[in-house]
């Protein structure tokens, strides 16, 4: 029965996957998912069109100057399709659009939470990251921080802390340091990528990760968690959020769906497949605590071994 199961899902996943290798097919799927996003968004009170206008307004020049490492080179597969985005993260269309689209994706997660789906999600997570450090971290970064939606939330859970927000994309980084000057907020902000991020030995208490692996292949992962525990201080915690393969959502989510979804994640495949607890335990660190903190999402939480 299980195998006869297994099978069917495997035969599913193989057919979805080559629906996706027709680009004419992929371009519909994607442009379904973007659409049904900006109409998600603008329904709750998002003003998508609107802020994304304003956006495109300012010139950006110096502020992708400020922030950009000229010399970094990104991997192959960082130079893909995301999200319905050709260039992926390196376009400024995805990134003055990250913050509406962060508000319409989450607006489902759970009934009646809309607009506020987003802000509760966040939540979800800092009330779990609180409840399992034992010390209040003082250097805090945020990898894969995007356009510092994580960052700046996860300083006002530790106004006390230095935080560090990190990004393979220039272009989120700049929207970040200019959402930062508006509200005045001291970040530090590093293009690098996560898995050699040339920041020195032991110069944080916690790393956290937020909605980053799902966009990685299984590689990187692994070298990311190694670099985060080169990072971390003796004692110091690893904190993951991301969605949840385990949960009941995905496992009955309808092959159409799934299709859409796929064809914006390239790497969800690998993602799902991951067994995260082993691979933090091969990375230096004890067995993590992994708790769901939506109906969709999960928590992860590893300490520094040794
Ligand atoms: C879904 S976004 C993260 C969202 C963000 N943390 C938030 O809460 O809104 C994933 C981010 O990871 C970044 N990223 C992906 N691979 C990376 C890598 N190897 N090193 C650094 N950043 C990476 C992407 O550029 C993107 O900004």
């Amino acid at each position: 029965m299980t195998a006869a199961v297994q099978n069917s899902s495997s035969l599913v996943v193989r057919l979805v996957n080559g629906i996706l290798a027709i680009k004419p097919l992929a371009n519909l799927a994607k442009h379904q998912a973007r659409q049904m996003m900006i109409k998600r968004a603008e329904k709750i009170g998002v003003p998508w069109t609107k802020e994304v206008e304003k956006l495109q307004e300012r010139d950006w020049t110096r502020d992708l100057v400020q922030v950009e490492n000229p010399q970094l080179s990104y991997p192959d597969y960082y130079l893909t399709s995301f999200h319905a985005y050709e260039n992926g993260n390196l376009s400024w269309q995805a990134a003055f659009e990250v913050e509406p689209a962060a508000h319409a994706v989450h607006a489902k997660i759970w009934p009646g939470a809309e607009a506020q789906g987003d802000r509760q999600l966040r939540q979800s997570y800092h009330d779990i990251l609180k409840q399992s450090l034992s010390q209040e971290p003082q250097d805090i970064i945020d990898m894969g921080c995007s356009v510092g939606l994580s960052t700046f939330a996860l300083q006002a859970v530790y106004p006390q802390a230095k935080v560090t927000g990190l990004d393979l994309s220039p272009y989120f980084l700049a929207v970040a340091n200019y959402r930062a000057q508006q509200r005045q907020a001291n970040i530090n902000w590093v293009h690098a990528i996560a898995e050699s991020t040339g920041l020195p030995d032991a110069s944080f208490d916690l790393v956290s990760i937020f909605l980053m692996c799902h966009e990685l292949p299984q590689v990187p992962t692994r070298q990311i968690f190694a670099e985060a525990r080169r990072l971390l201080r003796p004692g110091g915690y690893l904190a993951i959020m991301d969605m949840n393969p385990k949960s009941e959502i995905y496992k009955k989510m309808p092959t159409y769906i799934l299709t859409l979804l796929k064809s914006t994640e390239p790497y969800l495949d690998e993602y799902f497949a991951l067994d995260i607890e082993q691979i933090l335990i091969e990375a230096g660190f004890q067995t993590p605590t992994i708790t769901s903190n939506s109906p969709r999402h999960r928590t992860v939480i590893a300490q520094v071994r040794g």
